[in-house]
């Protein structure tokens, strides 16, 4: 195929598969099976494998993500993100309603009502008919720039359709996460041995921070735009403008309507306030809001929010029920965790039997007591909470409650440091939860991800006494894995397998599956990169260890903590003999010159050619420091595509060199 054909083929198949994605993600009306869907998208990705410039920002095959790390750059808004005022009571809004008419001659007001969707806001920039960038609220100002991760969601249209929109606008809404895909997530979750998301709000925005865009398009992210700015907008009125924003493709809510009272206005909250138990998504209040953009200005902002809108939310549904006893659970690193056990009540669709009490502090807060008639509460939570005690019912001559001083498994003295909300078992060693816990962690997807080896039978092996620690897990042998009940050979085969291929995981993930309290997984990979082996991080001092990326005073003292136990030292040597990685591989820090030998570099902003993990890499293997701020020892400021301006203005203040990718390409050529 040449080249012009290939081109023709691809703009055909770009808008084909694009329709189908309005079809299906926004108007939920499918006109393709998947398989034919897959196809189409197949062609295109072949096309665009032979003929790369084919492949523009707005093609679907985009949406795909990739596995490379992205690290977020901050970006100013260009119109504020503001947030609502709030309330819970309906007298509020008669309020907000009086105010505005007393604010402006007494016409009447055509307000829009619409559901307030509960997940994370977002900013998406369209140029010319395509999603040029997409950036988080952040702290208002400022946020970031998230666009490689939305990119990746089908229901945000990289490129708008018919032609009528402005060449340069805004469109607002939010991110969430439907309760399809987040009981999906939550599942894998669970079965990898990750710790689930306590709601969907947390799904989405956990997600859109994701550094690997990959693993953000499989989890089924969806997107309602609720605003939009630009000056050029078609109408001087918001409901008409968002029925505009549907015909170019973008999805907005079919549930918004114009009302001109307020009796209106509660009917819709009413209605809403039950049907939102049937819709596929949380939402969490009505969003109202002054419908012409005259009267909007007219009323302008407040410091924090507009004055043309407001926010009424829903109350939680509670229910009231009896407390029968309190559990303590001891977590992987020996935290503490108070469940209550409740008489069985139904709430929100579900029959609740036990609620989170958070901690010591939080029961003695709220005084409960057994036998209390507590409120439980579902405030988007999966595990529900208790909020409060009726002491009207509370029964006579009842008891404080005793929170425990020692672990309910091994016994040990529970400690409880300087500023945690939390008891901890300092026997991490003896205390069989703790053991299990860090077991479970340690084969998980993110740390060593061990094929065919999952929680369950974990459990299972220690239970059984195969294995009483990690180390344990590289001793094991088929024929005794075959022993256990309703293991095949197979099984036991894959298991042994799935251990052996552990011992290439990289450096950073050994590190981040020991479970060292507090080294998370972004930890584990700034330590591991700046500090290159577990010898270096073992033997480094406080100080050091401080210079390390993002590690504050708690991780550098809980990794010296860890380092000092000798029972830790044993099973690293035994990991280290049974051959896992406990060094960077040598290829990835081996110097290839000293061409940027003295010279220190701060990178900020986008690239073309190179990420900037592969930039801050290339400057270290040739020699160079990379630095994280501008100072009178910077050698140059490596500047991209939308790079910070304090950075730039501090460089050129202190006269560092500015210097951009191809330059600095060239310094090393
Ligand atoms: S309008 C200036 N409409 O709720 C007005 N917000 O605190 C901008 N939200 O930040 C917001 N559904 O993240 C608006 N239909 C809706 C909404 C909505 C959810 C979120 C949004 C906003 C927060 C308000």
């Amino acid at each position: 195929m040449t080249f012009e054909e290939a081109e023709v083929r691809a703009k055909q198949l770009k808008e084909a598969i694009e329709k189908h994605n309005y079809s299906y993600y926004i108007l939920a009306l499918p006109t393709i099976s998947d398989f034919e869907y897959d196809l189409l998208l197949k062609e295109l990705i072949d096309l665009e494998a032979l003929y790369p410039q084919l492949q523009t920002s707005d093609s679907p095959t985009q949406r795909v993500g990739s596995d490379i790390d992205n690290e977020f750059t901050q970006v100013r808004h260009k119109y504020p993100m503001m947030s609502l005022s709030n309330t819970y009571s309906e007298s509020d809004l008669t309020e907000f309603d009086l105010r505005i008419h007393k604010l402006i001659s007494d016409i009447p007001i055509e307000y829009v009502c619409e559901l307030k969707f509960d997940g994370t806001a977002i900013g998406l920039t369209y140029k010319n008919g395509v999603l040029v960038q997409a950036v988080t609220r952040g702290d208002g100002e400022k946020g970031d720039d998230v666009t490689v991760n939305v990119r990746t969601i089908k229901s945000i249209p990289l490129k708008l359709h018919s032609s009528d929109y402005p060449s340069e606008f805004e469109v607002r809404g939010e991110i969430f996460m439907p309760h399809a895909s987040f009981q999906r997530l939550n599942k894998e979750r669970i079965e990898a041995g990750d710790t689930p998301f306590a709601n969907p709000r947390n799904a989405a925005a956990g997600t859109l921070k994701l550094l690997n865009s990959s693993e953000v398009a499989k989890r089924g992210l969806d997107c309602f735009i609720y605003h939009m700015l630009g000056d050029n907008l078609p109408f001087q009125s918001h409901y008409e403008n968002l029925q505009k924003a549907k015909e170019w493709g973008l999805k907005v809510s079919d549930h918004a309507r114009k009302c001109s009272t307020l009796e209106e206005v509660f009917g819709f909250i009413h209605y809403w306030d039950e049907e939102r138990k049937n819709l596929p998504y949380d939402t969490d209040g009505v969003v109202l809001k002054v419908n012409s953009y005259t009267l909007q200005k007219q009323l302008g902002f407040t410091a924090k929010s507009p004055r043309w809108a407001t926010a009424y939310k829903f109350k939680p549904e509670q229910a009231v029920t009896q407390l029968i006893s309190v559990d303590f659970q001891v977590g992987r690193t020996g935290a503490i965790t108070p469940v209550a056990n409740l008489e069985p009540v139904a709430l929100a669709g579900t029959t609740v039997k036990r609620a989170s009490l958070h901690n010591a502090d939080q029961i003695e807060l709220l005084d409960i007591r057994l036998n209390d008639w507590v409120v439980v509460e579902k405030g988007g939570e999966i595990i529900p909470k208790i909020v409060g005690i009726d002491k009207s019912r509370r029964e006579e001559g009842s008891e404080p409650f005793h929170y425990i001083t020692n672990c309910p498994v091994c016994g040990t003295l529970l400690v409880k440091d300087e500023g945690e909300a939390k008891h901890y078992c300092p026997n991490d060693t003896g205390c069989t939860p703790q053991i299990i816990g860090r077991i479970e962690h340690f084969i998980s997807r993110r740390a060593m991800n061990i094929d065919g080896l999952g929680a369950e039978t974990a459990d299972t092996l220690y239970n059984k006494g195969l294995i009483k620690d990690i180390a344990d897990l590289y001793e094991l042998k088929k024929e005794r894995l075959e022993v256990l009940d309703r293991m095949g050979s197979k099984s036991a085969e894959n298991i042994v397998a799935g251990i052996e291929q552990s011992k290439n995981v990289p450096f950073q993930r050994v590190l981040f599956a020991i479970g060292i309290r507090f080294v998370g997984e972004t930890t584990a990979k700034k330590l591991a990169e700046a500090l290159k082996s577990l010898d270096a991080i073992r033997h480094a001092t406080r100080e050091e260890l401080l210079e390390v990326d993002e590690i504050g005073d708690k991780i550098a003292d809980s990794i010296i903590a860890f380092f000092l136990k000798p029972k830790n030292i044993e099973l690293l040597d035994r990991l280290k003999k049974a051959g896992l990685q406990f060094s960077l591989n040598e290829d990835e820090f081996k110097p290839l010159s000293d061409k940027l030998a003295g010279l220190g570099i701060v990178i900020s902003g986008n690239f073309v050619k190179h990420s900037r993990e592969e930039l801050k890499q290339l400057i270290e293997k040739h020699g160079g420091k990379n630095l994280s701020a501008v100072s009178s020892t910077t050698s140059y400021l490596l500047a991209g595509d939308k790079m910070g301006t304090s950075k730039l203005q501090k460089a050129e203040k202190l006269g560092v060199k500015i210097i951009s990718e191809d330059d600095f390409l060239n310094l090393m050529a």
